[in-house]
């Protein structure tokens, strides 16, 4: 890298590099001859029929609980539209996605953050929420959370489901990373524990390309005809040209060696940033994911965060603003650290010049 080029901690891309752009020309051209008539035309409000079928084969669900859409984010409004009224609870890990956040909070719910540990939510506070209210939907990044790394453990998923079970409450489980583990083993899934009671979404963004837009809904059968519908009301249908690419590449087998290969990819830099944080991180504490694509730091009250974080780029580093992971915004001194989009080069020199700048900014 260029020696006064910044380190950018921001987003959660995944590496250009591995974007199979090669493979989705051959998969474009093959597919546009062979169903052009039907990708370019309306189609079904649920998305493409032969995609759809994939996955309900791959993940072992009837093709009437897979709905397609234009990526997994917009499924997390959907969910909001949909379930949720004016004032109705919605649990969140706090901190949790950002976006999820907005989504919640557009839809005007009543956004109540449970508070992360590090191995998943705080269940005495979930259960103290749950006295209160129990809420409409309850929004969880299980495996490798984004922003924190966090994983929920396998009891804490066990006590969650039978919770949803008792108080009739859905969990709406936003799983884009789970398939990118680099080390360790499966926790079950929401969707395995309590199908009932679970919306599970998912896309292809982090494992082949977030270009192609392509988001995943899992859901039990009483519940899809009206997401189904939604669909269909928004948008008559998503994209069907992307989806067309992207059945292509599932079709010839390109999809698990694809995932070897990026797990192959990021576990290196995983591996990098845990020891560049455990030579320099001090007396912060930090999350030690098992895979995905992010971990978080959470800096001692010694250091002035909000300082920290207006002035990173001074240090040559570029950070989120950490109060946007919060549903209360109280997050001035997290410190998200995604590594998969970075080269170790970078990871190594973006975290010396982050231990500089905590530093130069505690007391
Ligand atoms: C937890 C989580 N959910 C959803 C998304 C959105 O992904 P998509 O590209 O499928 O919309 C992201 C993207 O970073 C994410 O981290």
């Amino acid at each position: 890298m260029e020696p006064n080029a910044p380190v950018y901690f921001t987003r959660g891309n995944p590496a250009t590099d591995a974007l199979p752009i090669d493979d989705f020309r051959e998969c474009a051209d093959a597919v546009f001859k062979e169903q052009g008539r039907v990708l370019f035309q309306y189609g079904h409000y649920s998305g493409y029929g032969l995609l759809r079928q994939w996955i309900a084969d791959w993940l072992k669900v009837d093709y009437e609980q897979v709905l397609l859409g234009n990526s997994s984010m917009e499924f997390l409004t959907f969910a909001a539209g949909l379930f949720l009224k004016r004032g109705d609870p919605v649990f969140l890990e706090n901190p949790s996605y950002d976006r999820a956040i907005t989504a919640m909070k557009r839809a005007d719910a009543d956004v109540v953050g449970i508070p992360l540990e590090p191995d998943g939510i705080d269940m005495a506070a979930f259960e103290a929420a749950l006295k209160i209210k129990p809420p409409k939907l309850f929004y969880i990044v299980p495996d490798f959370q984004n922003p924190s790394g966090v994983t929920t453990g396998v009891a804490k998923r066990k006590r969650i489901a039978e919770l949803a079970k008792a108080h009739e409450f859905l969990i709406l489980e936003d799983a884009p990373y789970r398939f990118l583990r680099y080390r360790g083993e499966h926790p079950p899934t929401f969707r395995e524990l309590v199908p009932d009671n679970t919306l599970h979404i998912s896309s292809f963004s982090k494992i082949m390309s977030p270009g192609v837009r392509v988001g995943i809904l899992i859901g039990p059968p009483d519940i899809m005809p009206k997401l189904h519908k939604w669909s269909e009301d928004t948008y008559i249908h998503p994209a069907l040209v992307t989806e067309g690419i992207v059945y292509e590449y599932c079709r010839r087998g390109l999809l698990a060696p694809n995932i070897e290969k990026l797990r192959a990819l990021y576990q290196p830099r995983m591996d990098c940033i845990l020891q560049m944080l455990e030579t320099n991180m001090g007396d912060a504490e930090y999350i030690k994911p098992e895979g995905g694509f992010f971990l978080s730091v959470t800096l001692p009250d010694t250091v002035d965060g909000r300082a920290l974080q207006e002035n990173a780029e001074k240090f040559g580093i570029v950070l989120s603003d950490g109060s946007g992971f919060f549903t209360d915004g109280k997050g001035d001194n997290f410190v998200r650290l995604p590594f998969c989009g970075l080269s170790e080069e970078e990871i190594e020199i973006g975290i010396q010049r982050l231990a500089k700048a905590i530093a130069h900014y505690t007391a």
